[in-house]
C-alpha cells in the first residue's frame, strides 16, 4: 500500500504501473482532459503524482456513473472506483506517467464541482501559457501545472537535504522572531504597528543576522534556520520582497571553515538535483573579479576575460580615446574568436551604451589586416601590438572604470550566451573574497557597508579604519554560480569597541547606537566567541536547479515586481476602525 493511501483512496493516479494490473483501486483527482468516442469515454485523471487514463465503457461502467462522468467538466474533483488494466493503445500519449495502464471505471462520484477554469490547466502540446498576470491572479489553477508542481517538489527536497546536511554537521535548527527590532541589510524594513504600545513598531526581519550572532554569544555553537526574510526594496527578476535563506552561523571559526561548511551544503544540494560538482570551489579576489570580468559575480562557465589595452594606445588613436586616458580613464576590451554580423555588433554596442559606456569600438582581424568601425578610433599602433589571429574580433570600451566594467560585463555575458562560445563547464562555482569593507552610496557619497555593519574588518586594516575607511577590506565572502550571487557571509565583529567605531563611521552617533543596537553591544560585551556565518538564497538556488527563469516559478504564492499578491489581493486598505486601534492615520494615497 502506498504511503498516500487513505480511507478515501487506495493509490495515487500517477503512481499506477503495469504491476498493478488486475487490482481494484479507488482514486481521487482532478478531471484533466477528456476524449468522447460516442459510447466510450476516456478521461485523464490527475493528482500530484501525475495522470492516469480512466476508461468508461457501458460494458463495465454503470449508466449513472457514465452520466456523471459525461457531466464532469475540466478540473472537477472526483472519486473513482475501478480496476487497473493494461492499456491497449499504450505508449501513444507521452505526457502520461502511468501510460501503460488505464483504470476501467465501475464507480464515479463528483466530490468537488469546479467552475469553468479561467486559465487552462491541461494544455495542448505547443500551446502558450496564459499571460503571467492572469496566471498569478488564478494562482491555484496555475499551481496545478505539472511544471510548477515539479518545482515545488524540488524545493521541498532541497530544503530537506540542506536540513539533513547541516544537522549532520552539528547545526541546530533554531527559530528567531518575525516581529523584531530592525536589522539593517541595506533595504527598507516592513513595519508592523503595535496595538498595545501606541506609536511603536516591530520590523519584519531583513535577515536573522543579529539573532544568530546572539545565539553564538549564548553558546549554541552552530545554528541554522530556513529563514523567511522581508525587504522593502525595488524588485528585480531575482528579488522578492519576502524570500527564504538557508541561514547559518558557527562559533570558533575562520572564513575557510564557514566556506567549507557552505560548500558541503551546496555540493549536497546539487547532488540532490542530480549534478556532481567539484569542490573546493576556486577563490577570486573581489578586485580581480572586477578587473577580469567587470563584475563581482562573474559567470565563469566561459573565459572571455577583459583586458586593459591602455598601455598599448599609440599616438594615432582617436583624440577621444587619448582624452579618456589623459583624464585617468582606461581602454578595456574583450577578444572574441567568432563571427558576428553587423546587426549583432550593433546590438552589443547598444548593450554597452545601455550600461553607461560612451560607445563600443570594434575591429576584426581580416586576412588583409584590421577592418571595422573601431580601426580609426583605436589606431594602427595599438592594433599592431595586440595579440590577435585572423578572425579575431576586438571589442573595446574607453572610459572611466565603473562604466567600462558594467559595459564590458554586459558584452561579455551576451557573447558567452552565444552557441559558438562553447562553455568550458555547465556549473561554475567560485568564492569571491577580499571585498572592501565600505562602498560609497552613489546618491549621498556617504560610506555604506559593502555587506552589513557587523562584518569584521580585515585585521591588517584595523589601524587605518578611521583614517582611510575606503581602503579597508572585510572578512566577507560571497559564493557565485554561473553569474548569480547565491549567498553571502562574513566573520563578525566581536569586539564592542570595534563595532561602535564601525557604526560611528556609518554616521550613527553613540546615543542612536545604544537605542538601535544596545542589545547587540551588550551581548558582545558579555563574552562573545569568534564567530561567522552565511546565508544562501534558497529561492535563487531552487530557480537555478529547476531551470526556471523567475523566482515566481519556485514560490507557491509569490509577489509581482510591483510587490503585489494578485491572487489574494495584498496589500489592501484596512478598515478605519482597525487603523484607529493601531493608533494610525493614513495621510496619503487613501483610496
Ligand atoms: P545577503 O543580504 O547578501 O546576506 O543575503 C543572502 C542571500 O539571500 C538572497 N537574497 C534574496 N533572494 C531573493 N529576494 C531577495 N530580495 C533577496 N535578497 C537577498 C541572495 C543573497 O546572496 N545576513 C546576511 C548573511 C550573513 O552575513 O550571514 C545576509 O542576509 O541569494
Amino acid at each position: 500500500m502506498s504511503a498516500e493511501a487513505t480511507s478515501l483512496r487506495t493509490d495515487l493516479c500517477g503512481a499506477l504501473t503495469l504491476a498493478d494490473a488486475g487490482r481494484a483501486v479507488r482514486l481521487g483527482g482532478w478531471v484533466h482532459r477528456r476524449r468522447d468516442l460516442g459510447g466510450l469515454l476516456f478521461l485523464d485523471l490527475r493528482d500530484r503524482a501525475g495522470l492516469v487514463q480512466l476508461a468508461l465503457d457501458p460494458r463495465w461502467t454503470p449508466a449513472e456513473a457514465l452520466a456523471a462522468a459525461h457531466a464532469a467538466g475540466p478540473e472537477t474533483v472526483v472519486l473513482v472506483d475501478g480496476e487497473v488494466a493494461e492499456r491497449l493503445e499504450r505508449g501513444r500519449d507521452v505526457t502520461m506517467a502511468s501510460r501503460e495502464v488505464e483504470v476501467r471505471v465501475s464507480g464515479f462520484r463528483v466530490v468537488g464541482p469546479a467552475a469553468t477554469p479561467a486559465i487552462p490547466v491541461a494544455r495542448l502540446p505547443g500551446e502558450e501559457l496564459a499571460a503571467e498576470d492572469l496566471r498569478l491572479r488564478h494562482r491555484i489553477l496555475d499551481l496545478r501545472r505539472p511544471e510548477l508542481q515539479r518545482n515545488l517538489v524540488l524545493r521541498h527536497r532541497l530544503t530537506q537535504r540542506a536540513r539533513r546536511t547541516l544537522s549532520d554537521l552539528g547545526f541546530l535548527e533554531i527559530e528567531t522572531p518575525i516581529l523584531t527590532k530592525p536589522t539593517p541589510e541595506g533595504a527598507r524594513d516592513y513595519l508592523v504597528p503595535s496595538r498595545i504600545h501606541p506609536g511603536e513598531f516591530y520590523a519584519l526581519p531583513q535577515s536573522p543576522q543579529l539573532y544568530k550572532q546572539l545565539l553564538m554569544v549564548a553558546g549554541y555553537d552552530r545554528y541554522f534556520q530556513v529563514a523567511r526574510c522581508f525587504r522593502d526594496e525595488d524588485l528585480r527578476a531575482d528579488r522578492q520582497p519576502e524570500f527564504t535563506q538557508i541561514d547559518l552561523e558557527a562559533s570558533f571559526v575562520a572564513a575557510e571553515d564557514v566556506q567549507a561548511i557552505v560548500e558541503r551544503v551546496l555540493v549536497d544540494l546539487w547532488a540532490e538535483a542530480g549534478v556532481t560538482v567539484p569542490s573546493p570551489f576556486p577563490q577570486l579576489a573581489w578586485r580581480d573579479a572586477l578587473e577580469r570580468y567587470g563584475i563581482d559575480k562573474p559567470d565563469l562557465r566561459f573565459g572571455l576575460e577583459l583586458r586593459d589595452l591602455s598601455p598599448l594606445v599609440g599616438e594615432d588613436a582617436a583624440p577621444f580615446v587619448r582624452d579618456v586616458l589623459a583624464a585617468g580613464g582606461r581602454l578595456r576590451s574583450i577578444r572574441f574568436e567568432g563571427d558576428l554580423s553587423r546587426k549583432e555588433l550593433d546590438g552589443l554596442a547598444a548593450l554597452a551604451k545601455g550600461a553607461g559606456a560612451g560607445g563600443l569600438a570594434w575591429a576584426r582581424r581580416g586576412a588583409e589586416g584590421w577592418e571595422g568601425q573601431g580601426v580609426k578610433a583605436l589606431g594602427t599602433a595599438l592594433l599592431g601590438r595586440v595579440d590577435a589571429r585572423p578572425g579575431s574580433l576586438l571589442l573595446a570600451v574607453p572610459g572611466a572604470d565603473p562604466a567600462t566594467s558594467a559595459a564590458l560585463h554586459a558584452v561579455r555575458t551576451a557573447l558567452g550566451r552565444r552557441p559558438d562560445a562553447a562553455p568550458a563547464t555547465a556549473h561554475a562555482f567560485a568564492w569571491v573574497v577580499d571585498f572592501p569593507l565600505f562602498e560609497r552610496d552613489p546618491g549621498t557619497g556617504r560610506y555604506v557597508p559593502a555587506h552589513h555593519p557587523f562584518t569584521a574588518p580585515h585585521p591588517d586594516d584595523l589601524g587605518r579604519l578611521d583614517a582611510d575607511p575606503g581602503a579597508c577590506h572585510a572578512l566577507h565572502y560571497d559564493v557565485v554560480y554561473n553569474g548569480n550571487e547565491l549567498g553571502s557571509g562574513s566573520i563578525r565583529i566581536t569586539d564592542p569597541a570595534v563595532q561602535r567605531r564601525i557604526l560611528r563611521l556609518l554616521d550613527i552617533p553613540d546615543e542612536d547606537q545604544r537605542r538601535r543596537f544596545g542589545f547587540l553591544l551588550d551581548g558582545l560585551a558579555s563574552g562573545a566567541p569568534p564567530h561567522g556565518g552565511f546565508a544562501l538564497g534558497m529561492d535563487r538556488i531552487v530557480m537555478l536547479l529547476a531551470g526556471a527563469t523567475s523566482l515566481r516559478d519556485v514560490i507557491a504564492f509569490p509577489k509581482t515586481t510591483a510587490a503585489r499578491a494578485l491572487f489574494e489581493g495584498a496589500p489592501a486598505p484596512i478598515d478605519p476602525a482597525d487603523l484607529r486601534a493601531l493608533h494610525l492615520a493614513v495621510t496619503e494615497g487613501t483610496p
